[in-house]
């Protein structure tokens, strides 16, 4: 299995910044059982929809084809539109667009980490034997600015330039990867080989929040190129189970990657082209945070990564225009005061 770790002193400077981490939230556990099942059916009910619509327009050819073709055109009247960018961003882009991966250290604000920090607080304060717990919306609204960062001018452009198209935000979540079985729970498909359906190009930024080694549920993929000849050989090549028996079968151990690093490695991948997964985390719980894009006509979205609608009409007047934009789509407007 191919390592892909990312080995750079930079890390340790934003953990020293973040010694003085405050706010922390107490939830009622007693509370978060029921929320969590409903959330975990809704998710699920929400990936099988985004699958059922995806997968109809492969299977019918002609449908399939049309609908391609329209989006394509959109991007091709797009291009001349793309924002001009930095000779790292170009690299990163070019990686993306050959491997669909890059992997960078990243640099995050010390208030976007600081924020992080007390959700990650938060999280592991949470006693659970779920494989996974994330942030809710409610959650992301009791401080908007780990959601907020995702709207800045470098995530913006870098999405729209590999999407190719004006980009959506799809918001965010804060993620802990624990050591418990995921076997009868929706989470079970993020640890199979499997591919996103929000839309036909995703751009998400994965950013570590704690240092990942084999043994701490490491973000693994399969390459671009590789992920489509497996994709080309299937029938059905949307669907969760045939995706993970396939690479299984077909792609060695030393073409499955897995991304290790230090705290604030980032992960730049379209989730809906690249064969991807969770491993299972063995020793020490991941951290993590997900940044979520594609086009403006997504198969589908996750309403827990965006704000409620009340907490995105407060952010209107911080945010630009082309922010603004990006965030069109979501249920934004009161029933009184529409802006
Ligand atoms: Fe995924």
């Amino acid at each position: 299995m191919a390592d892909h770790t990312l080995l750079s002193p930079w890390a340790q400077a934003g953990r020293n910044g973040l010694e003085n981490g405050s706010n922390t939230h107490h939830i009622p556990s007693s509370s978060w059982g029921i929320r969590d099942l409903a959330t975990r059916g809704y998710s699920a009910a929400k990936r099988r929809s985004g699958f059922i619509q995806r997968a109809a327009l492969d299977w019918s050819s002609h449908l399939g084809s049309r609908s391609e073709a329209r989006y394509e055109a959109r991007r091709s009247l797009h291009a001349g539109n793309l924002p001009d960018v930095s000779r790292e961003q170009r690299d990163l882009l070019g990686e993306l667009h050959e491997t669909g991966v890059a992997v960078r250290a990243m640099q995050m604000p010390l208030a976007v980490l600081e924020s992080a920090e007390r959700f990650i607080e938060i999280l592991g304060s949470r006693p659970t034997h779920e494989p996974c717990a994330k942030t809710t919306s409610r959650e992301l609204a009791w401080d908007p600015t780990v959601f907020t960062w995702g709207l800045s001018e470098d995530l913006l452009k870098l999405a729209e330039c590999h999407i190719g198209l004006p980009p959506r935000y799809l918001g965010v979540e804060v993620k802990r990867e624990m050591a418990n079985p995921a076997a009868g729970h929706s989470h079970d498909a993020v640890r199979r080989w499997h591919l996103d359906h929000e839309d036909r190009r995703i751009f998400k930024v994965i950013v570590y929040l704690s240092d990942v080694d084999g043994t701490s549920a490491p973000f693994g993929y399969i390459d671009l190129p590789t992920s489509a000849a497996v994709l080309k050989g299937l029938s059905h090549p949307y669907r969760a189970a045939r995706l993970d028996e396939a690479v299984r079968a077909k792609v060695p151990a030393s073409e499955q990657s897995q991304v290790h690093g230090p705290r604030l490695t980032a992960i730049y991948v379209d989730t809906g082209q690249v064969l991807h997964r969770v491993f299972p985390a063995q020793g020490s719980e991941r951290y993590s945070v997900t940044y979520a894009y594609c086009g403006k006509k997504p198969f589908l979205t996750y309403p827990q990564l965006m704000l409620p609608p009340a907490a995105l009409r407060e952010l209107r007047d911080e945010l630009s225009p082309r922010q603004w934009e990006a965030l069109r789509g979501n249920r934004i407007s009161a029933a009184r005061g529409r802006r």
